[in-house]
C-alpha cells in the first residue's frame, strides 16, 4: 500500500487483515495513536483519514491505501505545540492523557470545518471520545478557546 502519513509518504506491504491501528502503532511506531477498546467504542485510536475522523481500530490498513492520514505526531511542528494543544495545556484538559490524542484529532477535524463552533457542536465532535478523567469541561473549554484564537488569526 502507498499512504501519506503526517506529510511523509510510505510504501509498505501489509496483510489484508491488519488494522490501520496495528499498522500505525506496530509497523510505524506512531504510539500516540492509542489502543483502548479495539471495538470502535472509546475513540482513543482516532486519526484523520482524508480530513475525516476514523476509529483506526475499525479500519483495515489496506483501506488506507492512497489516502492521507494524520495522527497526533504530525500536529506539533519543530517541537512546538499547535494552538489547540497549547489550549489543552492551559485548561488542564489532559490528565492521564490516554484519550488526548484522539480528542485532539476529533477537535482538529471540527475546527478545520467550523472555526466558530457552538458548545453543542464541540460536544458532538468529541462524543465518540471517551475520557474517564476530566469530566469533559476542561476539554470543551480548551477547544472553545482554541477556536477563538484560530478565528482571530484567520481575520488578521
Ligand atoms: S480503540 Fe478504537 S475506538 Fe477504542
Ligand atoms: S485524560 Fe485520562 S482518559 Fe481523558
Amino acid at each position: 500500500m502507498a499512504v501519506t502519513i503526517n506529510d511523509r509518504k510510505y510504501s509498505k506491504s501489509v496483510s489484508e487483515n491488519r488494522t490501520l491501528l496495528e499498522f500505525l502503532r506496530e509497523d510505524l511506531y506512531l504510539l500516540g495513536v492509542k489502543e483502548g477498546c479495539g471495538e470502535g467504542e472509546c475513540g482513543a485510536c482516532t486519526v484523520l483519514m482524508n480530513g475525516k475522523t476514523v476509529n483506526s481500530c475499525l479500519v483495515l490498513a489496506v483501506e488506507a491505501d492512497r489516502t492521507v492520514i494524520r495522527t497526533i505526531e504530525g500536529e506539533s511542528k519543530d517541537g512546538k505545540l499547535n494552538p489547540l494543544q497549547e489550549s489543552f495545556k492551559k485548561h488542564h484538559a489532559t490528565q492521564c492523557g490516554f484519550c488526548t490524542p484522539g480528542v485532539i484529532m476529533s477537535a482538529t477535524s471540527l475546527l478545520e470545518r467550523n472555526q466558530n463552533p457552538a458548545e453543542a457542536e464541540i460536544k458532538e465532535a468529541i462524543e465518540g471520545n471517551f475520557c474517564r478523567c476530566t469530566g469533559y469541561r476542561q476539554i470543551i473549554d480548551a477547544i472553545a478557546e482554541a477556536a477563538t484564537l484560530l478565528e482571530s488569526e484567520v481575520k488578521k
